[in-house]
C-alpha cells in the first residue's frame, strides 16, 4: 500500500509525522510524495487558527470526491484536528476512513490495516480515549537514528509533550494533553542515538519549553540541568529549545546559554501582545514590564543573543493603544523576527465562551500589516548590522530558488542556504555536497528576511 502523508502545523506535527512514516515504512507500507498515486491519504492536522483547519477540509473535500468518483483510496485525519473534531469529521466528510489524533499515533499502522480489511469501517481513533502515553513514550524510544525526511545532520528531539498554561485563545492545550516531562535519562539516551548518526544539531521541542520539569527523588531536572547534559554528548555541536513561556523563566537557562558551548544564542519567546490588559484577557502570566526585564536579562547575560517572537493581532478588546504597545514591544525587544497572526476564535476555549470577536477583519488585518512593517523595520537594521561579519552556518542545501532556476554561479555551484547559531538564514554560493556541513560566511549584503554572504 502506497502513502501520501502531508504535514501542516507545528514542529512537534513535523516530529510525529516523521515518527508515523518511519512506523509505516516498517510496518511494510510505501511512502509516496504523489498524492494522486497513493493508495492512502494521511492528513496530520493543525487546530490553532480556522484557517488551518479550513486547509485541511479543503484537502478532504478533493480526496473525498477521488474516492466518490471510485478510486478504492484510503483517507485519514492524523493530528490536532482529528482530537479535536472526532467524529464530526467523519459527519462532514463521508469517504473519510480513519480520525487518529495525536494521542493514538502509536496504533495508527493497526488503524489503517483494519480500515482497509473492512471497507468502509470508520474508525474514530481518539474521541474520548485517553493519549496512550506509554506506547507514545515508546515510539519516541524507538524512532530511528536517521531518517531521510530530516535536514541533513538536523532533528528535533521531543522533550514535553502536552501543554498547562491554558491561554484562554488556544486551543493546544485540549487537542495535546496535560503537560509531562519526558525522563532525563531517555532524553539524553536518544541524542547520543541522533549523534552517533550523524545529527550534529538537536531542537529540544515542547509547548512551553522551559517549563520543562522532571522529579527525581527529592531533586528535580529542570531544562538547564537537561542542556548541561546534553552539551557533552560527543559529535553534538548545536542544541536550541522551543518554544519558551516568559513566566517562571529560570535564569539558570540563561546562563546555560551563555556557557554551554553547544547551546545556540537564539531565544524563541513570544509575548502575544505588548499591552497588559490584553496580556490579562489571555491568561497570559505575566506583565509587559516582567516580560521587558527578562529580555534585557536575556540580552545582558547571553553576548549575540537573538530573540524572537509572535504576536495575536484583534484578540476581543484590543485597543489601538493596545495595539500601539505590541509595535512598541517590536522595537524595544529588537525581535530578529517575530510571527504576527490574526486573532482566530477557536470553539471550546475560555476567549471564545467568554469574549466576542469584536475586532473587524479588516482592522485585524491592518494591524497585522503594520506589525510586520515595524518588525521589517527591527529586522532589516539588525541584519545590517551583521554585514562586513563572518558567521557560522550550517548548510541546509540548495535554496528553494536555485532549485527551481539556477542563479549563475562559478561552476559546480549552487545557491546554498543555512543559518547561524542565532537562527539567521544565510544565503551564499558553494557546492550542493556542503549540505549538512558548518561553513563560514562572510556576510556580504542584507535584507529583513536573509542575509547574503560568500565562503
Ligand atoms: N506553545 C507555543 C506556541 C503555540 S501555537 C507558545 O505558547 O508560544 C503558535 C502561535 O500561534 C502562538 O504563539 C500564538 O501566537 C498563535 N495562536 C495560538 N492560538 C491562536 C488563535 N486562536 N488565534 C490566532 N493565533 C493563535
Ligand atoms: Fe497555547 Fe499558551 Fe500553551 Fe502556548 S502556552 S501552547 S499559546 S496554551
Ligand atoms: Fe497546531 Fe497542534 Fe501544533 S494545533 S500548532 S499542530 S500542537
Amino acid at each position: 500500500m502506497k502513502v501520501y502523508l502531508e504535514t501542516m502545523g507545528c514542529q512537534m506535527n513535523a516530529l510525529d509525522s516523521e515518527l508515523v512514516a518511519s512506523m509505516l515504512r516498517s510496518g511494510g507500507f510505501e511512502l509516496t510524495a504523489d498524492d494522486r498515486a497513493a493508495d492512502a491519504l494521511l492528513y496530520n492536522t493543525c487546530s490553532v487558527r480556522q484557517h488551518a483547519e479550513d486547509k485541511v477540509h479543503s484537502r478532504l473535500g478533493w480526496a473525498c470526491r477521488r474516492k466518490a468518483d471510485g478510486k478504492p483510496i484510503l483517507i485519514g485525519v492524523l493530528g490536532c484536528m482529528a482530537q479535536r473534531l472526532g467524529d464530526q469529521l467523519l459527519k462532514r466528510h463521508r469517504g473519510l476512513d480513519v480520525v487518529c489524533g495525536p494521542g493514538q499515533l502509536a496504533h495508527l499502522p493497526e488503524m489503517i490495516r483494519q480500515a482497509a480489511e473492512a471497507a468502509q469501517l470508520r474508525l474514530d481513533g481518539d474521541r474520548g480515549a485517553p493519549a496512550d502515553l506509554d506506547a507514545l513514550e515508546t515510539l519516541d524510544r524507538q524512532r530511528p537514528a536517521a531518517d531521510e525526511s530530516r535536514l541533513p545532520g538536523q532533528a528535533y528531539l521531543r522533550i514535553m509533550r502536552g501543554c498547562d498554561k491554558f491561554c484562554t485563545y488556544c486551543v493546544v492545550p485540549y487537542v495535546r494533553g496535560r503537560e509531562i516531562s519526558r525522563a532525563p535519562d531517555a532524553i539524553v539516551e536518544e541524542a547520543r542515538r541522533l549523534a552517533d548518526a550523524g545529527v550534529t544539531q538537536i531542537t529540544l521541542l515542547g509547548q512551553t519549553v522551559n517549563s520543562y520539569r522532571f522529579a527525581a527523588g527529592e531533586t528535580a531536572v529542570g531544562l538547564a540541568d537537561l542542556l548541561c547534559r546534553l552539551d557533552g554528548i560527543a559529535g553534538l555541536r548545536r542544541l536550541r529549545f522551543i518554544t519558551s513561556y516568559p513566566a517562571g523563566f529560570d535564569r539558570a537557562i540563561l546562563e546555560a546559554m551563555r556557557d554551554l558551548p553547544t547551546v545556540c544564542e537564539y531565544l524563541h519567546i513570544p509575548a502575544q501582545s505588548g499591552s497588559d490588559a490584553v496580556l490579562a484577557a489571555m491568561g497570559r502570566r505575566y506583565s509587559r514590564a516582567e516580560y521587558d526585564a527578562l529580555i534585557d536579562d536575556a540580552r545582558g547575560t547571553v553576548p549575540g543573543i537573538a530573540v524572537a517572537g509572535d504576536f495575536i493581532v484583534g484578540f476581543p478588546g484590543e485597543t489601538e493603544e493596545d495595539h500601539r504597545a505590541s509595535a512598541d514591544l517590536i522595537r524595544r525587544s529588537g525581535y530578529k523576527n517575530s510571527f504576527i497572526f490574526k486573532y482566530s476564535p477557536r470553539p471550546g476555549t475560555r476567549a471564545d465562551d467568554r469574549l466576542a470577536d469584536d475586532i473587524p477583519d479588516d482592522v485585524k488585518r491592518r494591524r497585522n500589516r503594520q506589525l510586520l512593517a515595524v518588525q521589517e523595520e527591527v529586522s532589516l537594521a539588525a541584519n545590517r548590522d551583521m554585514v562586513g561579519g563572518t558567521f557560522e552556518v550550517l548548510v541546509e542545501g540548495p535554496s528553494v530558488r536555485s532549485r527551481k532556476q539556477p542563479a549563475p554561479a562559478p561552476e559546480g555551484h549552487v545557491q546554498l542556504t543555512g543559518r547561524t547559531r542565532t537562527d539567521h538564514i544565510v544565503v551564499f554560493p558553494g557546492p550542493p555536497d556542503l549540505a549538512g556541513q558548518y561553513v563560514d560566511v562572510i556576510i556580504t549584503r542584507a535584507t529583513a528576511l536573509a542575509l547574503t554572504g560568500e565562503t
